[in-house]
């Protein structure tokens, strides 16, 4: 969580460059932001409330600066709390990314010894903390003697007036260094780089960076000095921007033929690798959060259904209370669309403890959870902005089902329901299909509560279907089992209720239409999504039959629903939902 972004180089107008950065990593954080810059031996800062939309700045020509987009853990949303963060004699500007578990007792220490706070944030401390350490060291050593006594998985980047170099360090929040000509880009994403260079340098855990004439990168906490790795970034920048749409959301939306056709067409050899470690592992574990796990549940029907095979399934911050079954025979599978969740990282950090193999499917090259795994799986989905995941899910089942393919050495009849599926995707992202979507989202857009059923690989469809209308259009949806309606839910359907019916043209079929039949007799007002029609369905929203892959198109549908649903209900902005951040590194 949280938007950083710095620089140091040739160019004088720093402050609009970190501003131009920081507009495109608002989606990690979108409550406050704030922009420091050198201006000779003092520092100038510019701080704001809200969104960062369209602002400007007009802070002083300088060749370095800093800033932040923020979203809250300690401390309100207010200008004091948003950073950067000053120290007393406001030389030092600091913005953070992270929790510092420890601040209270070093804040105590800092006023014990006449420091004056001005915020409630715990990143506060760490201004004040070099300001202390710069009676004894340099600026670097005194940033990194700093750091060193912070608890907690934390990113820094610390400006300071008579110093031409910005420091960064970290322990768990992402940083992405970006090496230009005579010039070096600090950002918590390499989408707020790309535009400048597409060479990155990823800082480990541990890693400070020190940026100015030349990078010098050393190893935490003793000041090692390490030779940097250099990636290069394969995406163009215009995938960073909105280019013909109105929002992220949509784009990304519509970017899904696409993505499911370069995993049918270019991901055989990872399918072969992932399929492999799970047929020599002693016990599968497939983690994720939020639509990732929902990705990962289906991954566990996918694999059941087509190989035969059983691969577990847990939310990520509940794996902690299942770890105690991993041995070093274990398999874990990370799915993550930042690579960076908190509560995905943490329990595989874990799982490598005890020995267990992780094999990683991300979307991000050389996030946290890539460079945890041995084996590493890239959705290649491109940079997702809005904070609401859909390529990204849709990549994720679409390596489930190659590799589950691959796992009984059908992979050609995987790759082809992929690429008919492709096919069905971009058919729905066509006028006819969303002129009824847009008129389902009208008949809807007042309703308070909607329900979601379906049966099998379709219940993890309703159950990601619904989170995407929660999020997208603050609607109150919820996700259910077929099954379970008669055990307790059906007491919630009276006249009007609208419920929409995953119904793939499987097993699943008969069962759910009768379920949907349950609802209909109370007055429920029923949606099916699938390839076949039904008298029950007041409304048919059509798909293809491309068999495991349905759940796909019915996805998109879900997710078109969504965005139309917030649109109607007058939602300006449905790539930034209230109180949400993309990539939850902070548990
Ligand atoms: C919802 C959404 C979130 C993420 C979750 C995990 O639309 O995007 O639920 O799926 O926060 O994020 P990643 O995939 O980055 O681990």
């Amino acid at each position: 969580m949280c938007g950083i972004f710095g620089y140091v180089g040739s160019q004088s107008n720093a402050a609009n460059l970190v501003l131009e950065g920081l507009k495109l990593l608002e989606y990690r954080g979108y409550d406050s932001w704030g922009i420091a810059v050198k201006k000779g031996k003092t520092i100038a800062v510019d701080k704001h409330v809200g969104k960062i939309g369209d602002a400007s700045v007009s802070l002083a020509q300088s060749t370095i600066g800093i800033g932040h987009t923020r979203w809250a853990t300690h401390g309100g949303v207010t200008v004091a709390n948003a950073h950067p963060h000053l120290d007393c004699k406001k030389t030092i500007a600091v913005i953070h990314n992270g929790i510092i578990e420890n601040f209270s007792e070093i804040k105590k220490e800092l006023i014990k010894k006449g420091h004056t706070f001005i915020s409630e944030t715990d990143t506060e401390v760490v201004s004040h903390l070099i300001e202390e350490n710069l009676k004894k060291v340099g600026f670097a050593s005194a940033v990194r003697d700093a750091f060193n006594r912070l608890h907690g998985l934390n990113a820094i980047v610390v400006m300071y007036a008579p110093s031409k170099e910005i420091v960064a360090a970290k322990t768990g929040s992402p940083l992405v260094i970006g090496v230009g000509e005579n010039e070096l880009f600090v950002a918590s994403d390499a989408v707020g780089i790309v535009k400048h260079t597409r060479n990155v340098i990823f800082l480990e855990d541990n890693q400070m960076a020190v940026l100015g004439y030349k990078l010098k990168l050393i190893r935490l906490p003793h000041g090692k000095e390490i030779p940097p790795k250099i990636h290069r970034i394969n995406w163009e920048f215009e995938q960073v921007s909105k280019g013909k749409y109105k929002h992220f959301l949509l784009k990304e939306i519509n970017e899904q033929p696409v993505v499911l056709k370069n995993i049918a067409l270019h991901h055989n050899e990872q399918a072969r690798i992932l399929a492999k470690v799970i047929g020599d592992a002693f016990g599968t574990f497939m983690l994720g959060c939020g639509t990732a796990s929902y990705a990962a549940l289906a991954g566990t029907y996918i694999f059941s259904h087509i190989a035969k095979k059983h691969v577990n399934f847990s939310i990520g911050s509940e794996f902690n209370y299942l770890e105690d079954y991993l041995t070093n025979r274990s398999l874990v599978i990370p799915i993550s669309q930042s690579g960076e969740t908190i509560d995905v990282v943490e329990p595989v950090e874990r799982a490598k403890e005890k020995g267990a193999t992780i094999a990683a499917i991300v979307n991000v090259l050389g996030s946290t959870l890539y460079r945890q795994a041995k084996y590493k799986i890239l959705l290649g989905a491109g940079p997702e902005k809005a904070v609401v995941g859909t390529k990204s899910f849709t990549a994720m089942v679409a390596e489930l089902l190659l590799c589950a393919y691959t796992f009984i050495s059908k992979q050609r009849d995987g790759r082809q329901l992929l690429l008919e599926t492709a096919k069905d995707v971009a058919s729905i992202l066509g006028d006819i299909s969303i002129s009824k979507i847009k008129k389902v989202a009208q008949t809807l857009k007042n309703r308070e509560h909607i329900y979601i059923i379906g049966r099998g690989l379709s219940y993890a469809t309703a159950l990601e279907a619904a989170l995407k209308i929660k999020e997208t259009s603050y609607i109150h949806a919820e996700g259910f089992a077929g099954g379970e309606l008669k055990h307790g839910v059906i007491a919630l359907i009276e006249k009007g209720t609208p419920c929409i019916v995953i119904a793939p043209n499987d097993e699943t079929y008969e069962d759910i239409v009768s379920n949907a039949q349950e609802i209909k007799a109370r007055g429920g007002y029923i949606i099916g999504i699938g390839p076949k029609n039904n008298d029950v369905f007041a409304e048919w929203l059509p798909t293809a039959d491309t068999k495991e892959a349905t759940m796909l198109s019915q996805i998109v549908i879900s997710q078109l629903l969504a965005y139309y649903l917030a649109l109607a209900r007058g939602i300006k902005d449905p790539d930034k939902p209230r109180n949400l951040a993309k990539s939850v590194t902070v548990k």
